[in-house]
């Protein structure tokens, strides 16, 4: 009864929208044809009457021309068949096929499992719900099941079916179906895959796919079309908050202006409060037009029109969501690509992303790691090849308003483009945003840098001390801000040292914490330079790239390189900390000019040999240099 008042008034519609919806599936199936792939899928079309009489009758052809099965119906020629077939054309990466039976609707990808076919299964598996795992009973988990597992993890399958097939094959063995079952689950939980359902079965011999076998009397789960025709679906997105990214902007006449999209996740009714990121404005729902006229209530996966009370500016890429629970807003993020392009991904390359119904420029970048999709390791990478698959920053030119993929699969999801041959290359998931700076732009001010510099009477500069550990840069660079300071000028001097205690006290000496190090003092020297101060910076920074980022963001004019450079042999000689001792001893890790490269600069400014000049003569050296260059 309450069940009935729950869905009465305003919300009957919905909720039968919703039960329609609910009766489909969509699913992917992952294995190859060895496992008996095509045979499991040509007996769940075969059963739920989805051939047609001519395709039944050719099959019974084929089937005692060619079959493998002694005169009787031999699956695997129809599917295969029908795979033949559409190969001829141009390439199709994934088929679809769809089946009915009386309780629920079904969209099956089916795609090669074969790993240089990753590429097609992650097509196949981003739209689906649910995963069928086939595993031959002879050879139990492989690297392939493995694999499989992993990738429809990846991409938001929570409800994986592992079908234990030819268990005809074992004798029905129980023993061999728990070792398995064992095995797999172990995987599973490692990858951290969601509900999995394990099931014995032989699609040639029929096994527990429609009917429950009798072989197998030990087996108390349901067969593979009960569980498929049950497995609840659809639900979780209509408890969702609602957000619906605008496909376009509907205005036939003066009259009307509605924002046309696919609801992505949760429901939407007139007079519900709605947010339009990444602006931030603020509207309510008026209308919900359909080509079948007004809904009380939108709901997942529904293309509607949405009309709002106020007229505020809303454009195609924008996304509607419900006013309390907004989505985020951001232009950095932390992603995991799988790569499809037949050329390698370029970190710094400019491709067309596109998210939602969003296209905009932007670069993959500060690749973490890639992942061996059959063992599941980490592995360092600086590019990616085709079917690889990799965490790795997105950096794009504007904010776009998104969910995480593991909220929401629409607005967490994106394909990338290249940018001369219109290919897709790649697929892409958000993990996060990086930096959470949304809607702001760059303010002019009327007190600007060279008013504050005519103010100190100095012009700002960034003087960048770079040199290994124990090279001497923090003397020398604290004697030239001793005198710059004795001459009236303000000055601040930034050591590696001190802001490792502060501002970058989370950083370490990796590769990546180097760069974030330099990328971060970089942007402070910047905005000290912006004050009118000579900032003087002494840090190892030991890539050239960091130090020609300085350089770009500081701008040339003001950005003066002083090479303080010393032998390794000469620096470990002094040691003044005791780190190369301890580097030597293998202690320390990591370690600049021991376990870790120094980039010695082509090109600075200044050169101190600290082999021929002292500390002194050194800072002597570096004023005049600046006075010569009128920089002082
Ligand atoms: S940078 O490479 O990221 O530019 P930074 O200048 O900030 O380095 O810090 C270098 C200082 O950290 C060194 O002078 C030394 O005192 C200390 N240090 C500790 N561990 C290391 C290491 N593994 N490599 C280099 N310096 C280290």
């Amino acid at each position: 009864m309450s069940r009935f008042i729950e869905f009465s008034g305003g919300d009957v519609e919905a909720y039968l929208q919703a039960q329609e919806r609910k009766d489909m599936l969509r699913f992917i199936t992952c294995g190859s044809v060895d496992d008996g792939k095509s045979t499991l899928i040509g007996r769940l079309l075969y059963e739920s009457k989805m051939l047609f009489e001519d395709q039944l009758s050719a099959l019974e052809a084929d089937s005692k021309k060619l079959g493998t099965q002694g005169g009787n119906l031999d699956f695997a020629l129809l599917v295969d068949g029908l795979a033949a077939e559409r190969e001829q054309g141009i390439t199709i990466d994934v088929a679809y096929r769809a089946f009915t039976t009386a309780r629920r609707k079904f969209i099956v990808a089916d795609t090669p499992g074969h790993e240089q076919y990753t590429r097609n299964m992650a097509t196949g598996a981003s739209t689906a719900e649910l995963a069928i795992i086939l595993i031959d009973a002879r050879k139990g988990v492989l690297t392939q099941t493995r694999r499989h597992t992993y990738i429809c993890t990846l991409l938001g399958i929570r409800k994986l079916v592992v079908c234990v097939n030819k268990m005809d094959l074992v004798n029905y063995s129980r023993e061999t179906f728990e070792k398995i079952e064992a095995d797999y689950r172990a995987f599973a939980k490692s990858v951290g895959a969601g509900d999995i359902t394990v099931i014995p079965a032989s699609a040639l011999v029929g096994d527990n796919i429609i009917d429950r076998s009798a072989r197998m009397p030990w087996y108390q789960g349901p067969t593979l079309m009960a569980h498929l025709e049950t497995v609840p679906v659809g639900e979780d997105l209509r408890d969702l908050p609602f957000r619906m990214p605008v496909q376009w902007v509907s205005r036939p006449n003066q009259n009307f202006r509605g924002f046309a999209g696919t609801i992505a996740s949760g429901m939407v009714r007139p007079g519900d409060a709605l947010k339009v990121l990444p602006s931030g404005r603020q509207s309510t729902v008026t209308r919900i037009v359909t080509a079948d006229g007004d809904l009380t209530a939108g709901i997942p996966d529904q293309a509607v029109t949405i009309t709002l009370a106020d007229e505020i500016d809303v454009s195609r890429g924008d996304v509607l969501c419900a006013a309390g629970e907004p989505v985020e807003v951001s232009d950095q993020f932390e992603v995991q690509v799988l790569w499809m392009g037949d050329q390698e991904m370029l970190p710094g390359r400019p491709y067309i992303i596109k998210a939602g119904s969003k296209t905009i420029t932007g670069t993959l970048d500060k690749l973490k790691y890639k992942v061996n999709v059959n063992t599941m390791e980490h592995v360092a990478a600086s590019t990616l090849t085709l079917n690889e698959i990799a965490v790795c920053a997105l950096e794009l030119d504007a904010s776009i308003a998104f969910a995480p993929y593991e909220q929401n699969r629409a607005l967490g999801s994106f394909i990338i483009i290249d940018r001369f041959t219109n290919a897709t290359v790649g697929m892409g998931l958000i993990h996060f945003a990086l930096r959470r700076a949304a809607n702001i732009h760059w303010q002019a001010t009327d007190v600007n840098k060279d008013s504050r510099g005519r103010l100190l009477k100095q012009k700002p500069a960034v003087l960048w001390f770079t040199g290994l550990s124990g090279a001497g840069k923090s003397t020398i660079a604290n004697l030239v801000e001793k005198k710059l300071h004795a001459d009236g000028h303000l000055t601040y001097l930034l050591d590696g040292d001190n802001v490792r205690h502060g501002l970058n006290r989370d950083l370490g000496f990796t590769d990546a914490d180097r760069v974030e190090n330099i990328r971060r003092v970089s942007e402070v020297a910047r905005l000290m330079a912006d004050a009118g101060l000579i900032v003087l910076v002494s840090f190892i920074s030991p890539f050239r790239a960091e130090r020609l980022m300085a350089r770009e963001r500081i701008g040339d004019g003001e950005f003066v390189e002083v090479f303080v450079d010393t032998s390794l042999a000469e620096a470990e000689k002094r040691d003044v900390k005791g780190l190369y001792a301890k580097a030597r001893r293998g202690e320390l890790k990591n370690f600049t000019g021991i376990s870790s490269p120094y980039e010695a600069p082509e090109n600075p400014e200044v050169r101190i040999d600290t082999a021929r000049a002292s500390a002194a003569d050194a800072a002597g050296e570096i004023v005049t240099y600046l006075k010569r260059t009128g920089r002082l």
